[in-house]
């Protein structure tokens, strides 16, 4: 006999990274360098600012850390032209999503989303017992707005939209955001997961900052994983309301940001030329990655951040497993509703020609 865990435990699927390369290496005994291309982080590594500072004060990490994140919510706060206390930071985004639900959601309330969203805040909304109410993306792949507003009711607490879309890489525009965000009513909290903001060049990207200075009941989420090349440290920040802020700050664990990761934090934000170059090594990717996938014939969704969604004839977990014995990581997005794709980070120009060459090989198979 066992302590019985809370009965709805039953409907939570726990998350499933992508695969770590020591993980690859271990099973499969491989010699070659493996390359992961599984997760999105930024093929250029970490911010070498960020680096010198950690190696400055590693020293001090007998320390607890400042529980107050003081320094770092500063530096966020002067960035966006905030007060301190509408800034947040948490060990990565997804711990920001995770007491999202926790402070605000109970088992007669509903989490709206798209049904092939990043799926953290389904299962932080299944993990309270709440109702998950998934609504069909449009044709071209993109968050149907329109739908997302008919279907809020009175259950509706929380409506989570990650912009770009995690597997897809498709954005929601500034005009029709806007517009979105003015019909939602006011005890609806909507989170707009940014985590590839930084990678993103077209105007038409929403301001979303604006949406907090109109008074707009939202929190905005962005990370230190992807373009700063932090994501082992674990750091991520959400802009929001004081009060909104104050309820995620009762539901989580003391020093929950470590004291590395806040001055790596700091550090980072000053490192202008770090993101400018891995900006730049995305683009040249989208460059060649997109002829060379269109000479496979292999349909993709051209992307707004730093991962293509691949989609395949047959399962794409064969052509997952042929590619990890090349010593290749990708992606598979099954758990997403998408059993014959693959997500793909884009990598360094080396790596993508590699990417390419195993894919000649495994897909002519
Ligand atoms: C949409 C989205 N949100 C959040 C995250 C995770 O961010 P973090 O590493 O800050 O928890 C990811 C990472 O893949 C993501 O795609």
């Amino acid at each position: 006999m066992l302590p019985l865990p809370r009965p709805n435990l039953a409907n939570v699927k726990p998350y499933k990274p992508g695969k770590p390369i020591e993980e690859l290496i271990r099973e499969l005994k491989l010699k070659g360098e493996v390359i992961k291309l599984a997760s999105n982080e930024n093929p250029l590594g970490a911010s070498p600012k960020a680096i010198a500072a950690i190696r400055k004060f590693i020293a001090e990490s007998y320390l607890y850390p400042d529980d107050n994140v003081y320094y770092l919510r500063q530096a966020l706060a002067k960035k966006f032209k905030l007060d301190m206390d509408w800034v947040m930071v948490g060990d990565g985004s997804v711990e920001l999503i995770y007491l999202a639900c926790l402070a605000y959601l109970r088992p007669e309330d509903e989490l709206l989303v798209s049904e092939h969203s990043f799926i953290i805040a389904k299962i932080g909304a299944r993990v309270m017992d709440s109702r998950v109410t998934e609504i069909p993306l449009r044709d071209d792949y993109t968050h149907d707005l329109s739908r997302i507003l008919k279907s809020i009711n009175s259950a509706t607490k929380i409506i989570y939209i990650d912009n770009p879309i995690n597997p897809l890489g498709t954005i929601v525009k500034k005009r029709e955001l806007g517009q979105f965000i003015e019909q939602v009513p006011e005890d609806v909290l909507v989170i707009l997961d940014e985590a590839y903001y930084e990678y993103i060049a077209t105007k038409d990207y929403p301001d979303s900052i604006k949406y907090l200075r109109d008074g707009k009941n939202v929190m905005i989420l962005r990370t230190y994983s992807k373009i700063y090349g932090l994501a082992g440290l674990r750091l991520g920040y959400g802009l929001s309301k004081p009060e909104i802020i104050a309820n995620l700050m009762k539901v989580r664990y003391p020093f929950n940001v470590n004291r590395l990761a806040q001055i790596a934090g700091i550090a980072a934000l000053k490192d202008l030329r770090h993101a400018q170059r891995s900006r730049k090594i995305n683009e040249a990717g989208k460059k060649f990655l997109y002829p060379e996938l269109k000479k496979l014939k292999l349909f993709f969704i051209p992307t707004y951040a730093n991962f293509i969604f691949v989609s395949f004839v047959e399962d794409s977990h064969v052509i997952y497993e042929r590619l990890l014995r090349l010593g290749v990581i990708t992606r598979t997005v099954k758990e997403y509703g998408f059993p014959n794709a693959l997500r793909i980070t884009i990598g360094t120009p080396a790596q993508n020609r590699r990417l390419i060459e195993a894919l000649k090989q495994v897909v002519r198979r």
